[in-house]
């Protein structure tokens, strides 16, 4: 499909949320719940292996850190609890009117039932400190990890957990609800339903379909009782869940292939987004790449992929801008605004990062310009973080994060954003 002109300039809606995301394991340091004990039992097999079981860098310098048992222990992280005034003014200063971030619950809900009120204290301050910058925040309850108490009950595959989120979810949103309008409830539910249980590569490591169903079925019941209560608590919050799509293409038009595709197509997309439609105010849109379908009976499931766009994140992502704009056509049907929560790449050169945003907006405008609806745009991530199981080597963010001395470098590409940002619009140059 062809784009605009170069020399065009693409005007956003007005209002539109302009940010940067995070989740708070990722970023905060010293906490201690699921993932932190998961990955003390697994970083000196991960670094034997050279990466997680789905990620192995083969860029040398990557290759390097991911052979450092530390690269998997996520400890101080980026400091981001003490440094979040900091963070902020750098927000601030890039002309981000936004900021996504999440609540660790095992922070505020230590043991079972008990709340710790300077834990809340402190999150009132964090998102005070949004506000005196001028910036909107978007909060997650939830971005994947659980109190340790939680998970010995069974985590969300166990008896009472969505009761469990949802006194959570009350107390943080009672207190909260003065200061934050936007609320995400959970951070991409099917990707821990098939990464946790189908699969059985994350914590808990519990490998059951049936159990990939059963918390599927937990996070939409959470997600839909949230959606009440915090309405119940605050009329006008705007409440929505954010999941990640792909999109994905058939290879040829083999029937083996098509149906493939159609299978994953309907578990990657449409089977979260339907079951909670009619308990959200927007969708939490999270995109990163593409699948081109291609089942090859003689190779191991990676065979699935044949995406043939040759520019790579460190990740080995495919980039493929396009795709948003196929994906937000296709959530057009649900008639609801929708803010894309996450888009990003791990590029530690900073090579591509500017482009791969520039790219992602032109088709999103385009989607904008065919009558989708939406209302934001955030890159993930902010700073660099501790990228789950890959741990510290994979680099998303606009901001450059020094893990020795927790010193902050702006990217120049988070500068090109900040420009977009200012100006509420986009201009295509080639
Ligand atoms: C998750 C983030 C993660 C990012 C990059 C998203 O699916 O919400 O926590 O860091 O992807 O992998």
């Amino acid at each position: 499909m062809n784009l605009n002109k170069s020399g065009a300039i693409l005007k956003f809606p007005k209002n539109f949320l302009w940010g940067a995301s995070s989740s708070a394991y990722q970023i905060e340091g010293g906490n201690i719940n699921d993932w932190s004990e998961w990955e003390k039992k697994r970083a000196n097999k991960q670094a034997r292996e050279g990466g997680s079981a789905y990620h192995k860098p083969s860029d040398p310098e990557l290759q390097r850190k991911a052979k450092n048992p530390l690269n998997y222990i996520c400890g101080r992280a980026c400091d981001g609890y003490n440094r979040y005034e900091e963070d902020f003014d750098i927000a601030k200063s890039l002309n981000h009117n936004a900021h996504r971030f999440s609540i660790e619950w095992s922070r505020v809900e230590p043991e079972e039932g008990k709340f710790n009120k300077k834990e809340i204290e402190h999150y009132k301050k964090v998102v005070q400190a949004l506000h005196k910058r001028g910036i909107e925040p978007l909060v997650t309850l939830w971005h994947y990890t659980n109190p340790l108490w939680f998970t010995r009950a069974g985590g969300w595959a166990g008896k009472g957990s969505v009761d469990k989120f949802l006194r959570y979810s009350e107390r943080i949103v009672t207190e909260l609800k003065d200061d934050v309008k936007y609320w995400i409830t959970e951070n991409e539910p099917e990707t821990v339903a098939r990464n946790s249980y189908i699969l059985g590569a994350r914590p808990p490591q519990k490998k059951s379909v049936i159990k990939g169903f059963r918390v599927l079925g937990a996070l939409v019941e959470a997600h839909n009782r949230a959606y009440d209560l915090i309405h119940e608590i605050d009329g006008e919050a705007k409440v929505g869940c954010s999941e990640s799509l792909v999109y994905f293409e058939s290879y040829n038009n083999w029937p083996h292939n098509l149906l493939a595709k159609k299978i994953l197509e309907y578990w990657r997309n449409e089977k979260f987004f339907p079951r909670i439609i009619e308990h959200s105010d927007f969708l939490g849109l999270q995109y990163y790449f593409h699948s081109c379908v291609r089942i090859n009976p003689f190779k191991s499931w990676k065979g699935f992929q044949y995406n043939e766009n040759k520019k790579l994140s460190d990740m080995g992502w495919e980039i493929y801008p396009e795709g948003i704009y196929y994906i937000l056509k296709s959530l057009k049907k649900y008639n609801l605004p929708i803010i894309i929560t996450e888009n990003g790449i791990a590029d530690y050169k900073d090579g591509y990062r500017a482009d791969f945003i520039k790219d992602h907006l032109i088709w999103t405008h385009r989607a904008i310009e065919e009558g989708v609806k939406v209302k934001g745009y955030f890159y993930w991530s902010f700073l660099d973080n501790f990228e789950w199981d890959s741990g510290f080597w994979p680099r998303f963010g606009l901001v450059e994060v020094d893990y020795k001395s927790f010193e902050r470098k702006i990217r120049p590409s988070a500068w090109i954003y900040a420009k977009i940002c200012k100006n509420n619009a986009l201009r295509i140059t080639n």
